[in-house]
């Protein structure tokens, strides 16, 4: 079993050019030195990730971005100095970044994490750590190590042990590369404390945009079991169709009581404050993921801006599959 405590290991580990998977306050990564592109390649070899699809580099102080990008704007270090440590990821125009890191395009993803395990192997390391989420491609993100040994088993050198992820979906990815800048991808820190930094509104990514992020594929972070969105009202008699027809269902609800579903539903308890949904929602999908299921209906939340990157995920992991009982 990799899992192991021993940062220094670890830290030495990414020297010599291993990948070590590490906790951050968003997800687990699997991380190799952002400086050696061999072991860059082979962290998409082994997520089974194109290689035209960035690689994030993890720092351990806001300075280090200087080690990363070129023609830094002064909004850069604002946003840095109000949000880092923290689940934000800032795009900007690519330094020393090896093309290798940043799937050969021009710009580079940095972010300092404020998991004290994480910051405290980028300290002992005293490098950028190159890291995806440490799933592999198109997968439910791991929130714990047992589900990077999941994903991955013995075949990454090293697992640290980190404890629950805190806030659970990945961070906030937001282009400085423009003028206004564009989020890429919605995560834990609000929209309205970005724009009060920025001091503009900030516009989505536009259907279609020429940006190589996995993140925005439309089906991603999915299980395998077919996930259905359902709103509340609707999710009884989906339900009892389904189980009609012998398929074997399980509920992601917030709200629904056990009385409220017919016999034979599996009941899921999801928490009702988004915060406390977005910590748990993938440790959920990999459990109901694991049992023996068809169907996970999950009970479509508010369309509100707090649930907006809880949203985001449940969108993209129920791509594609539409109710066949309404
Ligand atoms: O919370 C997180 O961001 C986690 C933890 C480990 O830090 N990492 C993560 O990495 O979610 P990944 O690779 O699964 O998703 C990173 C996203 C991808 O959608 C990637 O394309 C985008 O960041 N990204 C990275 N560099 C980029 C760049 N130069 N331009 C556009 N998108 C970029
Ligand atoms: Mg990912």
């Amino acid at each position: 079993m990799p899992i192991t405590r021993d940062i220094a290991l670890a830290a030495r580990q990414l020297r010599e050019g291993k990948l070590v998977a590490f906790p951050t306050e968003t997800v687990y990564g699997l991380g190799a030195d952002a400086g050696n592109a061999e072991a860059a390649r082979r962290v998409f070899a082994l997520k089974g990730r194109p290689a035209n699809h960035p690689l994030i580099v993890h720092i351990g102080e806001t300075r280090r971005i200087e080690d990363w990008a070129r023609d830094i704007p002064p909004l850069a270090w604002r946003l840095a100095e109000r949000f880092w440590p923290g689940p934000l990821t800032l795009i900007l125009k690519r330094g020393r970044a090896p093309l290798e890191v940043t799937g050969g395009q021009d710009s580079v993803g940095l972010r300092c994490p404020s998991h004290p395990v994480a910051l405290d192997l980028l300290r002992q390391f005293g490098g950028g750590i190159a890291a995806p989420s440490a799933n592999r491609f198109g997968r439910v993100s791991p929130t714990r190590a047992e589900h990077v040994v999941a994903e991955f088993g013995d075949a990454v050198d090293t697992i640290l042990e980190g404890g629950d992820c805190t806030v659970g979906l990945e961070s906030t990815i937001l282009s400085l590369l423009g003028d206004p800048p564009v989020l890429l991808r919605p995560g834990a820190i609000a929209r309205a404390e970005m724009e009060a930094i920025i001091g503009a509104p900030i516009p989505g990514v536009e259907p279609n945009a020429e940006v190589r992020a996995p993140g925005l594929l439309d089906s991603h972070y999915a299980p395998d079991t077919r996930l259905l969105l359902c709103g509340a009202e609707r999710i009884a008699t989906l339900t009892a169709g389904l189980l009609d027809r012998g398929r074997r269902v399980a509920v992601m609800t917030r709200t629904l009581a056990p009385d409220d579903l017919p016999p034979g539903v599996r009941r899921h308890a999801m928490p009702t404050e988004p915060s406390d949904y977005g910590r748990q929602l993938y440790a959920s999908l990999r459990t109901l993921d694991s049992g023996d299921f068809d169907d996970i209906i999950v009970e479509q939340p508010p369309d509100e801006e707090p649930w907006r990157a809880v949203n985001d995920r449940l969108g993209r992991a129920s791509h594609g599959n539409f109710p066949s009982v309404t």
